[in-house]
Parts: C-alpha cells; structure tokens; sequence
C-alpha cells in the first residue's frame, strides 16, 4: 500500500469547489483528515479490488482517495454538474495524469473563403434560408428535449477508466440506473460518503445512508461521516431498521469560511465515521 505521506500529498491536490452551494452543503474533506480516514479503513476493511460507491462525490476527493487505496470500480454521484466536471479534472490529473482532459471541444463554424461571384451569392442566400429552417426545427426539438432531460434521473455519465462519474440526485438513484450505467444488475462491496449533515435540509444526512445501504452487497459496508452530536439517534435509528453501526473513530472538523450560514469564518465540529452493515 502507499505510504501515507505520499497519500496525503496527492490527496492535497484535489481542486476544491469553486463556488460552494450552500444548500448542497458543499465543502471538501480537508486532504489530512480525509488520507488518515480513508487510510485507517483502508487498513482496518481494505479497499483493495473492491467495488465502491461515493454518494455526493463532490470535487472527487473521497473517490480519488478510495482509488489510489486499490478500490477498482467506482460509481461516484454528485447533483452539482459543475462540482462533478472539477472531480473529473482532478481525476484525470492525480489519477490518469492525463493533462489533456481540458481539451474543449468546440463547434467548428468556420466562414466559408470569399468567392465573389454572384451565383456563389445566390447559393449562399437559399443556404441561409434552410439554415434557418434547420434551427427552427433544431430549437423545436431542444424545447422537448429539455423537457425529457428534466425527467431524467441521470443527467450525465462520464466514464474514466475504472471510475464512474454520474450527474444525478442521489435521492433518485436506484438500481434500475445503476443497470443503466453498468449494462447489469451490480450492489457495491461499500459505499463511503461524506454527506450533507442536515443543517439546511433536516433528515438529509440520514437519507444519504439509507439510499447508500440500498446499493450494497449482503455483508457490503456503508462508511460514513456525521456529527457526532447525531451519533444516539443514528445508532438507534439504523440499529432498529436491523443494521449494526459502529462508530470507528472520531475527528474534528474544521469547516473552511466558504461555509457561509455559520455566523463565525471557521467552525470547528466532531464528526464520527459511522461504520454501518448488513446483518
Ligand atoms: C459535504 S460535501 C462532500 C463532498 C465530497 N464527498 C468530499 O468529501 O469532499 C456533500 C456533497 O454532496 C452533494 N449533494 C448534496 N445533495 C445531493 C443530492 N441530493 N444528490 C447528489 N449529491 C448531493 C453536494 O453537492 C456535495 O458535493
């Protein structure tokens, strides 16, 4: 396995979020504490050719993590598109070191070269005319488009090798995507997450875990950080839904300033790492 050090120093350049969205709770895993908690399951669980889900990826730093630990399949979901094209670029970067991942690619509607010649003229005027007849129709069929595109689960996938990044609301994610990204029917050895404690949207944090259990093989782990102030009401919440929870250790958190909605610029909080299983 990597030695820790080294593990930290790659982690430390995940890109963070460029705009947080405060009511997607978006924040990075600080790289310290995110290298010596992926680090202790590593070694505790082993993410060795296993199978991972990271629900509410973010700019990737879990998913980067768990991939560099040996996980060999990933699927990592984020609802914020513009969250999920840095994670792809950290990606490319830390993982593949593949720099051509910021090749845009552009429409190529370059003018035609002057001919001046009047039937050129002519031609170029009834190719105008369907041109335009072309984008009415073009903009007729984006409206229904875009009307079918809000009422799809996945908005995108974006495949990388062995890591999976899909656009999509947790909360609508079932098995019948996951059969749609991998062609079939696969649960996850475990699904690790960092998801939003549930200070904007009561309950989130504890529909993050549920949803995750439900993408995990018999005997699969859910590995999972919260507030520790919420660690009696989990534990008797999933223990009484037939689950056995852990708490594997304890950090302090030091939410950066970009998280906004707290009156003071850092707020330092306990999170536990929550190890739930199937029984
Ligand atoms: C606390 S951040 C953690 C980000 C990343 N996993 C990390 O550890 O650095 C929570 C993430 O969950 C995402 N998120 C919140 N609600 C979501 C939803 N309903 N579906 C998918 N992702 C969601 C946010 O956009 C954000 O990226």
């Amino acid at each position: 396995m990597i030695k820790l050090k080294q593990f930290e120093s790659i982690l430390q350049q995940v890109k963070d979020f460029e705009e947080p969205k405060i009511k997607y709770e978006q924040y990075c895993t600080n790289s310290h504490l995110a290298s010596h908690i992926l680090y202790n399951i590593a070694t505790k669980f082993g993410f060795e050719e296993k199978s991972v889900i990271d629900l509410g990826c973010g700019t990737g730093m879990l998913t980067i993590g768990c991939s560099i630990l040996g996980a060999n399949q990933i699927l990592s979901v984020e609802i914020d598109p513009n969250a999920l094209e840095i994670a792809k670029e950290n990606i490319s970067d830390l993982i593949f070191e593949d720099s051509s991942n910021s090749e845009e690619e552009e429409d190529g509607d370059e003018e035609e070269e002057d001919g001046a010649e009047e039937e050129e003229q002519e031609e170029e005027e009834e190719e105008e005319e369907e041109e335009q007849e072309q984008e009415q129709e073009q903009e007729q069929k984006e409206e229904q488009n875009s009307e079918n595109e809000e009422q799809k689960v996945i908005k995108e996938i974006i495949a990388l090798d062995d890591i999976t990044l899909v656009e999509c609301d947790v909360f609508k994610l079932t098995q019948k995507e996951i059969i749609e990204i991998y062609g079939e029917d696969i649960r996850f050895d475990c699904a690790i997450l960092n998801p939003p404690f549930g200070t904007k949207i009561k309950g989130v944090d504890v529909k993050f875990v549920t949803k995750a259990l439900e993408f995990i093989k018999p005997g699969g782990s859910v590995f999972s950080f919260h507030k520790t102030t919420t660690r009696k009401f989990l534990i008797k919440h999933f223990t009484n839904m037939g689950y056995n929870v852990d708490v594997l250790f304890q950090v302090k958190f030091d939410l950066p300033k970009s998280y906004k909605f707290h009156r003071k610029k850092n707020v330092e909080i306990m999170v536990d790492i929550l190890h739930i299983t199937k029984k």
